[in-house]
């Protein structure tokens, strides 16, 4: 396919998305106060309340423990945050608005620390701030309006991963534009148009960086699938344009290795503007394959298609090519998509039911016959990460956010951290302990070490006691012994999917 065909697709994919704006309104209705009377039974929901347009700023966090001197650096996380305007709430924690989180880390033994959360002024935030209410169907939620739509960027929400690249912040969704942002305030700069002709083309939330800096990424419309390969300096060196196995389908997160581009794509299907009665804003197809597909950098015509078991995937851990011609990947897996279909919307309800519980998976794919083995390890984890220099290497750890039996509490949802080690199987564990909601952590490379383990884990918590968000640093070879210094917010944040560290 052409380039200016793709396009012409995916402004075709944006105009049906734009005709369901003409389907009924659901009447203002009373699911803001119903979610606040949620709150108030169950407080540890209230960062699905969401923000207002108003932008957020400590300029002195709270710190705690103590901070290592050398710990200098901007820490971005990205999700959804605005949910209700004008008496209409959204039915999906996918469908918010995204927001920004910056934390500042000036260094030293008692370090400035701030922050600065702000929304990504997209198109559609432009648009809906001026209207003073909701003017696009989103996840689950349809909004009637004749608002006028030009292509997928008219209703890119950009709310699911954030990386400092090139001296830009980039604010990541699946489905569209990446929106670059200045790392000095958070000022929207506008979406990313990688080449002429290439407006618009998705540029997915999950990019890698490999061991040189570049930047490697996927998009997916409809039948339509490119790769992107982008330079340190943030030009873009190549991107090329296939067709997935899977048309229609979700495609979220891929692994990268030396030669490969490793993406699996479950049997999944989104909808944008679903019925606000059904709750549905995706088709799970359980008769169908959890596929791999695997392409070849440098050409991704070369490829191979593996099937496994159906089964419901987000995110890939690594992956790396073997000796023997195989590639290892690591991901995290569920047998049903009960999140996704059922829990994500129930959430934003007020009335969260089962996580279902997705869990490690490894997998060896073998490239010459196209057969793939699969074992599951025995935990529920999700966000999974590994040391950000090696991606597409060989890693020995996994990093996740994780629950088990036997902790304090009922858990509420992820209490704490699993580091496994991959090698030998074993998996060390810290628990935040109860009243605690653990968000994603990333390893962040001490200065100058190399080691995997030479890192430390950063990441956010929700403390629903105090209602406030908190920054936890731990030292990644003493997981067990918890956070070394903490730095809390006087305010609570809205949950994220993900972010990460750029060191100053
Ligand atoms: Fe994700």
């Amino acid at each position: 396919m052409q380039r200016r065909d793709f396009l012409i697709a995916s402004l075709r994919a944006g105009a049906a998305f734009g005709a369901a704006n003409a389907w009924p309104a659901f009447a203002l209705s009373p699911e803001g106060r119903a979610f606040d009377a949620a709150i108030a039974a169950q407080p540890w929901l209230k960062p699905f309340k969401g923000v207002t347009d108003q932008d957020l700023r400590c300029d002195a966090l709270t710190l705690s423990g103590r901070w290592p001197a050398d710990f200098r650096g901007r820490f971005y996380r990205n999700g959804p945050a605005l949910y209700e305007r004008d008496g209409q709430r959204y039915h999906h924690w996918f469908a918010g608005d995204g927001m920004v989180q910056q934390f500042s880390f000036g260094g030293g033994a008692r370090p400035a620390v701030r922050h600065l959360g702000r929304l990504v002024r997209t198109p559609k935030l432009a648009a809906e701030q001026q209207a003073g209410k909701f003017l696009y169907s989103a996840y689950g939620t349809k909004i009637e309006s004749d608002a006028p739509t030009q292509g997928t960027d008219s209703f890119n929400v950009a709310n699911t991963n954030a990386i400092e690249h090139a001296g830009r912040v980039l604010a990541m969704w699946e489905g569209g534009s990446a929106f670059a942002m200045r790392p000095d305030d958070l000022a929207t700069l506008g979406p990313v148009t990688w080449q002429e002709g290439l407006a618009q083309m998705p540029f997915s939330a999950h990019p890698k960086l490999d061991a040189h800096g570049h930047l490697w990424n996927f998009g997916s419309a409809g039948r339509n699938l490119v790769v992107w390969h982008i330079d340190p300096a943030g030009r873009l060196v190549d991107a090329q344009i296939g067709e997935t196995p899977y048309p229609g389908g979700m495609a979220h997160d891929a692994a990268i290795t030396e030669r490969y581009i490793v993406l699996p794509l479950p049997p999944i299907k989104l909808h944008f503007g679903e019925d606000a009665a059904s709750g549905q804003a995706f088709t799970y197809e359980a008769n169908e394959p959890l596929r791999i597909l695997v392409m070849r950098k440098d050409d991704i015509a070369q490829r191979r298609v593996f099937e496994l078991p159906s089964q419901m995937v987000f995110h890939v851990g690594n992956a790396h090519e073997r000796a023997d011609g195989s590639i290892a990947l690591s991901f995290v897996g569920s047998p049903t998509p009960e999140f996704v279909m059922n829990t994500a919307s129930s959430l934003l309800a007020g009335h969260p039911g089962s996580f279902g519980g997705s869990s490690t998976q490894l997998a060896v794919l073998d490239m010459r016959s196209g057969r793939v083995r699969v074992e599951s390890m025995n935990d529920i984890v999700e966000f999974p990460r590994v040391h950000p220099l090696r991606n597409g290497l060989d890693t020995r750890w996994l990093l996740t956010a994780a629950t088990w039996a036997g902790s304090a509490a009922k858990p509420l949802w992820f209490h704490g951290l699993q580091l496994r080690d991959l090698r030998t199987g074993r998996a060390q564990r810290y628990d935040y302990g109860p009243q605690t909601v653990v968000e994603e952590h990333i390893l962040v490379p001490k200065p100058g070490a190399q080691g995997e383990l030479d890192a430390w884990l950063l990441g956010t918590t929700y403390d629903v006691k105090r209602g406030v968000t908190r920054v936890n640093l731990l030292d990644a070879r003493h997981l067990a012994d918890g956070p070394i210094a903490q730095a809390t917010l006087p305010y609570g944040l809205p949950y994220g999917f993900h972010g990460n560290f750029t060191a100053a």
